[in-house]
C-alpha cells in the first residue's frame, strides 16, 4: 500500500460506544511514557505474582532488557488456579468446535470446558509430562492442530517450567525437524490426524518423518484425534496420550514451579530477511502483563463475552491470544478446528450466532475470502452480539474494512487494526476500547498502546512528519518484548538492533498521518506475508536450489487479491534439464514438501539468469515487474547494467 491512497481525513464513529478526542488520547498516552515504570509496575500489579519484582526493567546491557527481575510467576496459575480461586471454577472457559457437520450442518462434535475442568486435564497433563521426563527448561516440541490437548499441552508445560516450541500443523516434515532440532526438544507432541476441508490430514506420518532426524526427540506423545487405524507407533519411543492419562490418578495435583520473571516460556520459530527461521523466545513475567494489559485495553473483555480469535496456535496469534491471553482475564473463548468455508461459506458466521460471539479477532485475507463469497452469507445470520472486531497479521485495505464494518458489525462495533508482529510478544499499536477509544478509521492500525512508543524514522533515523513513508520502529522497551533469539544472541542484535541504534527496527514501512495515527504499509525487507502467514523468500530460495535440477533462483512476492501476496519463483536450472510445465509442477511441489502448502510458489518462471547488482543483491522490484508483466520502470538507479540488459531480454523472453 502506498500513502497517498489511505483515507487519512476519514473519522468513523458510532452510538454504540463513548470515543475521546484523539488530543486528550495523546495527552494520556504521554503520560503514561512520562511515569513509565510507575505505569507499567501498576499494570503489572495487576497480576498475581509469588515474589513481587525488585526491579522493574534491567536495562544495564541493552538490548539485552530484562522485566520485573526478581518476580516470581506462573502462567498456568494465572490462567487456570486463579480464576478457580477467583469462583469461575464453573465457567465455561473453552468452547472447542470439531471440523465434521450432520447433514444439516451441525457441528458433530462441541466439547465445553470449565475453568475447574481445564485445570484438572492441564495437572494430568503435567504429570504426563513430568513423568516422561520433562523438568524446567527442558524444550518440548509440539506439533498438534487446533484441538483442546494442544491448549491443555501447553498450559502444563509452562505449569512445571518447560519451553514449548509450537510448530504450525501445516508445517512440512522437513520443517518441523529443523525446529525441533534447534531447539533441541526432547519430547514431540503430536496427533494421529486433524480435520481440514473434510479431509483427514494424517499428522503423525508427518512427524514420523521429521523425528528421523530430529536427534533430540526421545520420546513422542500421540493424541487420538481422529482414531486412524493402523497408526505406526515405535515401541520405546512412542505413546498414545489416552494410555498415559489412564496412570495418572484422578485428582493429580502438579504444583506450579514458582518460575523467574525472566524464565523462557516458549521458543516460536518465525522467518527473517536470510537464514533459517529464527527461534523467537519470550519470557514469562513481561509476556504475561503484556498480554493481559491488551486483553483489557484492546478487546475490553467483560465477564460474560465470549471471545473468539481465529488464529491457529501454531503462530504467534494464538499463543498470546488463545491460549494465554483470554484466560488471563477469565473469558469464554471460542476454539474452531477446521476451515472457513466448510462446509460451506457461512461456517465462522453459524459459529458467530451459535455461541453469541462477542469480541472476535480475524485477519484480513479472511475477511477479502468472505466478501469474495458475498454478503448473503453473513445475512443469514444473527450476529448482532458482536461488538469489537480487530484484525491482524497484515495491513487491512480500507475496502476490507469498510465491509466489516457494515456487514459482520452493523456499524455498531469497534473495528481496528493490530499491528505486532512475534517479536513483540503482543499488540503494540491499536484502538483501545478498553482503555480509552479515539475515533476509528478505515485501514488505520491508530495509535501506540499506551506505554509504548512508536514512530516512524527515515533511513537515518530521524523522525518523519505526516503522510511520509518510513521506517517502523519501537523507541523504548516494552514488557512483551522477545528475550532474544534462542542460541544465537549476535542475530538478536544485528536483526534488530542494529540498523537504528536503540530503537527497535521492526521491518515494517509505515506513515503517520495528521492525527499521529498510525498505517502500517508492509514490510520493508525480503519477508513476504503470504494470507498473514510470515515466509522468508530465503526460505523458499533455499528450498528450491534443493532441487537437483536447480542452479540458482530468486522468489518475490506480487499482490494477489485475497492473500495480499503470493510467491513467485524465478529459476535457472543446470544444464541438462529442461524447462517445462511438468517441472514447474514438480518445483511448486518441492516447496510444498521442503516448507508447507503456504509456502508454494503460485507461478515458476525459467530464466537464464537471476538479475542482481554487483554487490550480489537479487533485484527484486525488477522481477516483481517482470512476474506483473508491468513496465519495468526506472532502472537507472541500477548499479549492473549487464543485468538489466539480462533482466530486459528476460523480459522480452516472457512476455
Ligand atoms: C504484519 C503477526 C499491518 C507486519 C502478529 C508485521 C501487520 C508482521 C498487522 C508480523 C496489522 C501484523 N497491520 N501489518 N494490523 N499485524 N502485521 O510475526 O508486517 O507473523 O511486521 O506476527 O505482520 O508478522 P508475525
Amino acid at each position: 500500500m502506498e500513502p497517498g491512497s489511505l483515507p487519512f481525513g476519514e473519522y468513523v464513529t458510532n452510538d454504540k460506544f463513548v470515543f475521546q478526542r484523539i488530543e486528550d488520547y495523546w495527552r494520556r498516552h504521554a503520560e503514561t511514557l512520562k511515569n513509565f515504570n510507575e505505569f507499567w509496575d501498576g499494570v503489572a500489579s495487576e497480576l498475581e505474582w509469588f515474589e513481587k519484582w525488585k526491579n522493574l526493567l534491567d536495562d544495564s546491557n541493552p538490548p539485552f532488557y530484562k522485566w520485573f527481575v526478581g518476580g516470581k510467576i506462573n502462567l498456568s496459575y494465572l490462567a487456570l488456579d486463579l480464576n478457580v480461586k477467583k469462583g469461575r471454577g464453573n465457567k465455561v472457559a473453552l468452547i472447542w468446535e470439531g471440523e465434521p457437520v450432520d447433514g444439516n450442518g451441525m457441528p458433530l462434535e462441541v466439547m465445553r470446558y470449565t475453568y475447574g475442568e481445564l485445570l484438572r486435564e492441564v495437572n494430568k497433563a503435567a504429570y504426563v509430562l513430568k513423568r516422561l521426563g520433562v523438568g524446567k527448561g527442558d524444550r518440548i516440541s509440539i506439533y498438534l492442530p487446533m484441538i483442546p490437548e494442544t491448549i491443555i499441552f501447553m498450559l502444563a508445560a509452562w505449569r512445571i517450567g518447560a519451553i514449548t516450541s509450537v510448530v504450525f500443523s501445516g508445517f512440512s516434515a522437513e520443517a518441523l525437524a529443523d525446529r525441533i532440532n534447534d531447539a533441541g526438544a526432547k519430547l514431540l507432541i503430536t496427533a494421529d490426524g486433524f480435520w481440514r476441508r473434510g479431509k483427514i490430514v494424517p499428522l503423525k506420518e508427518t512427524a514420523d518423518k521429521a523425528v528421523e532426524r530430529a536427534r533430540s526427540v526421545e520420546k513422542v506423545v500421540v493424541v487420538k484425534r481422529i482414531g486412524l487405524n493402523n497408526v505406526p507407533m515405535r515401541e520405546g519411543r512412542d505413546y498414545w496420550l489416552h494410555d498415559l492419562l489412564r496412570e495418572v490418578p484422578s485428582d493429580v495435583f502438579v504444583e506450579p514451579e514458582r518460575l523467574e520473571s525472566e524464565h523462557p516460556s516458549f521458543i516460536l520459530y518465525t522467518s527473517g530477511t536470510t537464514g533459517k527461521p529464527k527461534g523467537i523466545v519470550h519470557d514469562t513475567g513481561g509476556w504475561a502483563v503484556h498480554v493481559y494489559a491488551t486483553m483489557k485495553w484492546v478487546f475490553d473483555i467483560r465477564e460474560h463475552d465470549v471471545y473468539w480469535c481465529t488464529a491457529d496456535v501454531g503462530w504467534v496469534t494464538g499463543h498470546s491470544y488463545v491460549v494465554l491471553g483470554p484466560m488471563l482475564v477469565g473469558a469464554t473463548q471460542v476454539v474452531y478446528e477446521g476451515a472457513p468455508d466448510y462446509p460451506q461459506p457461512d461456517r465462522w458466521w453459524s459459529i458467530i450466532e451459535r455461541y453469541k460471539v462477542s469480541v472476535f479477532y480475524t485477519s484480513p485475507t479472511a475477511i477479502r475470502m468472505f466478501m469474495k463469497f458475498g454478503e448473503d452469507w453473513p445475512r443469514r445470520h444473527d450476529l448482532s452480539s458482536l461488538r469489537i472486531i480487530h484484525s491482524v497479521g497484515e495491513p487491512i485495505n480500507p475496502e476490507a474494512w469498510r465491509w466489516t464494518y457494515r456487514v459482520l458489525g452493523n456499524e455498531k462495533v469497534v473495528l481496528g487494526s493490530t499491528w505486532w508482529m512475534t517479536e513483540t510478544g503482543g499488540i503494540m499499536i491499536s484502538h483501545t476500547p478498553g482503555f480509552f477509544l479515539v475515533p476509528m478509521k478505515p485501514g488505520t492500525n491508530g495509535p501506540p498502546l499506551p506505554g509504548i512508543e512508536a514512530d516512524i524514522v527515515d533511513a537515518k533515523g530521524e523522525s518523519v512528519p505526516p503522510g511520509v513513508k518510513g521506517y517502523l520502529v519501537i523507541k523504548r522497551p516494552w514488557p512483551g518484548m522477545l528475550h532474544g533469539i534462542w542460541g544465537d544472541p549476535e542475530r538478536y542484535k544485528a536483526t534488530y538492533w542494529a540498523r537504528f541504534p536503540g530503537y527497535f527496527y521492526a521491518g515494517d514501512f509505515a506513515v503517520k498521518d495528521q492525527d499521529g495515527f498510525i498505517w502500517v504499509l508492509g514490510r520493508a525487507d525480503e519477508v513476504l506475508k503470504v494470507a498473514g502467514h510470515r515466509l522468508g523468500t530465503y526460505e523458499i530460495e533455499s528450498a528450491l536450489v534443493g532441487h537437483p535440477a536447480v542452479a540458482e533462483a530468486a522468489v518475490v512476492g506480487v499482490p494477489d487479491p485475497i492473500k495480499a501476496e503470493t510467491p513467485v519463483a524465478f529459476v535457472v536450472l543446470k544444464q541438462g534439464f529442461k524447462a517445462g510445465p511438468e517441472l514447474r509442477e514438480e518445483l511448486r511441489r518441492h516447496v510444498r514438501n521442503a516448507i508447507g502448502p503456504i509456502a508454494e510458489p503460485s507461478t515458476v518462471f525459467f530464466v537464464s539468469k537471476v538479475p542482481k547488482t554487483r554487490s550480489g543483491k537479487i533485484m527484486r522490484r525488477l522481477l516483481r515487474s517482470i512476474a506483473l508483466n508491468a513496465p519495468l520502470g526506472d532502472v537507472s538507479t541500477l548499479e549492473d547494467e549487464t543485468s538489466v540488459d539480462e533482466a530486459r531480454k528476460l523480459f522480452e523472453e516472457l512476455k
